[in-house]
């Protein structure tokens, strides 16, 4: 007889594998099924966390060459070991798919080892044997969007899994798709000392974030070295053993260019992964955009079928798709979770990060909002200057009438720590004033939020 499960997760990323612990605390007897030899998913594996080491690792090397003489710290000559960098990314992905497993062992969660496929409503077919629950939860993510006539072969034409692990630091390196992942990737080996020229389609970096902050954002890259190539498309890639040629066209249609590159990063977006988990089979629906159709409830049009994170619509982020993971295995429990989708905030891990919370200006003038923006400057914020990083700002808008706080958008130092604060204050409804009036620590960068806060009603108090 087939063993009988409660919830059968398919997929261990964040998504998947925190529903399978919530739901497992939650007292109910879980599986949860992942093909990767090791869990945590595309997160912990070949995305946020191997990125986040990556850029780390690439900080302080540019610190040590060109920022710690300025604090009076000389150090002799600076070197590159690669390989020990990569060693230790692959070091700290290792400690986090394994605390999963912990996580997994803990909470009494059944790790199915193999592809999952759902053969009926109510049953999972994993390595030639078949496994059923009262509930399915599909979290199964997403994968990179391939670029006709830009062939990936994951060594000289990469997508992100092979961008984290080039074992030489190529001299041109061509990032097609100016997102977070163009732009963070990009970061990490602009500061290991490739030229880096971002390739983009539309006329503005990371097209979703507000546009004063964007256009900021693009000033201090280019300052920093990184190329831009806005309005223009690609139109094929031509290999060789010595490198990479580009067909460029503008986006408007005109003149071909070519551009040559040692190394090609293809960045430009993810879609949900569907293929072999039996959908056809059992019927579930998929929207215009190839992502799982869900309710509010998560529930797909089969009963007894969920799906959540990147494979659903709504942001492609980790925190995205554990908040579902948690939500879901509350609503299977009984309860009435709720998820505030106004206040997920993004962050871009470049240096300076930039992070959201919230609409933009944009949005909110399409919207016909009328707002109050607050900004303040790091330059003007003590912390940043000792730290002697002053790029950048904090901006925060606030409705017109009632002060409350609509959207926040902050280029800066450790901008995605100080995103919290005001993720928070949106979650509970906060005005601008009350931020304002809450007593910040000095000298910290956090002030700089204070300010901003303060701003929204032309009352700063160091600008
Ligand atoms: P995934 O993490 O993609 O996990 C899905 C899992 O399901 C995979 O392990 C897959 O093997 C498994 N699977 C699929 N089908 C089956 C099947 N049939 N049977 C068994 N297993 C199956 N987000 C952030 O919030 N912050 C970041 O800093 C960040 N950085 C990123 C950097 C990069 C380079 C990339 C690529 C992404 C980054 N993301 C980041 C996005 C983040 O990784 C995703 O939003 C997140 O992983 C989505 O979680 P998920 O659980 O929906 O899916
Ligand atoms: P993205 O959606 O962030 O950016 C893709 C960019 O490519 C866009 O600016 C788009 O206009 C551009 N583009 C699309 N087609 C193009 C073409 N043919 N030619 C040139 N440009 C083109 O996607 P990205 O960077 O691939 O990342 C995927 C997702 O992974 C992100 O959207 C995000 O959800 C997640 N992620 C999150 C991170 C974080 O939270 N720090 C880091 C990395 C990824």
């Amino acid at each position: 007889m087939s063993e009988a499960f409660d919830v059968i997760v398919i997929g261990a990323g964040p998504g998947g594998y925190v529903c399978a612990i919530r739901a497992a605390q939650l007292g109910m007897k879980v599986a949860c099924v992942e093909k990767r030899e090791t869990l945590g998913g595309t997160c912990l594996n070949v995305g946020c966390i191997p990125s986040k080491a990556l850029l780390q690792s690439s900080e302080h090397y540019e610190e040590a060459l060109h920022k710690l003489a300025d604090h009076g710290v000389t150090v002799g000559s600076v070197k590159l070991d690669l390989a020990r960098m990569l060693a230790r990314k692959g070091e700290v992905v290792g400690a986090n798919v394994k605390g999963v497993e912990f996580l997994f062992r803990k909470n009494k969660v059944t790790w199915l080892k193999g592809e999952g496929s759902i053969t009926a409503p109510g049953t999972v077919s994993v390595a030639g044997k078949d496994y059923t629950a009262k509930h399915i939860v599909i979290a199964s993510g997403s994968e990179s969007i391939p670029l006709p006539g830009v062939e990936v072969d994951e060594k000289q034409i990469v997508t992100s899994t092979g961008g984290l692990e080039l074992t030489s630091v190529p001299k041109h390196l061509v990032v097609i798709g100016g997102g977070y992942i163009g732009l963070e990737l990009g970061s990490v080996w602009r500061r290991l000392g490739a030229e880096v020229t971002v390739v983009e389609f539309l006329d503005r970096l990371v097209p979703s974030m507000d546009l004063e902050v964007g256009k900021a954002f693009e000033r201090i890259l280019a300052k920093q070295g990184i190329k831009t190539k806005l309005k223009t498309k690609v139109m094929g890639a031509t290999k060789s053993k010595k490198g990479v040629t580009l067909k460029l066209e503008p986006a408007a249609g005109g003149a071909a260019e070519e551009l040559t590159a040692d190394v090609v990063l293809v960045a430009i977006g993810r879609r949900p992964f569907v293929a072999g988990l039996g959908l056809d089979k059992v019927g579930v629906a998929l929207d215009e955009r190839g992502r799982i159709k869900v309710d509010g409830h998560y529930a797909t049009n089969v009963p007894g079928i969920y799906a959540l994170g990147d494979v659903i619509a709504g942001p492609m982020l980790a925190h995205k798709a554990e908040e579902e993971g948690v939500a879901l295995a509350e609503i299977l429990a009984g309860q009435k979770p709720h998820l505030n989708y106004g206040a997920i905030p993004g962050v871009v891990y470049t240096w300076p990060e930039v992070a959201s919370v919230g609409e933009t200006e944009e949005q909110l003038k399409a919207r016909g909002v009328a707002y109050k923006i607050g900004k303040f400057p790091f330059t003007a914020n003590g912390r940043a200057r000792a730290m002697g990083d002053m790029d950048g700002f904090v901006k925060i808008l606030a409705d017109k009438a009632t002060d409350k706080v609509l959207g926040a958008h902050i280029i800066g130092p450790d901008a995605g720590t100080l995103i919290a604060e005001l993720v928070l204050a949106m979650e509970f409804g906060a005005s601008a004033e009350d931020v304002a009036r809450t007593c910040h620590a000095h000298p910290s960068l956090n002030e700089a939020v204070k300010e901003a806060a303060l701003a929204v009603d032309g009352r700063a108090l160091h600008i």
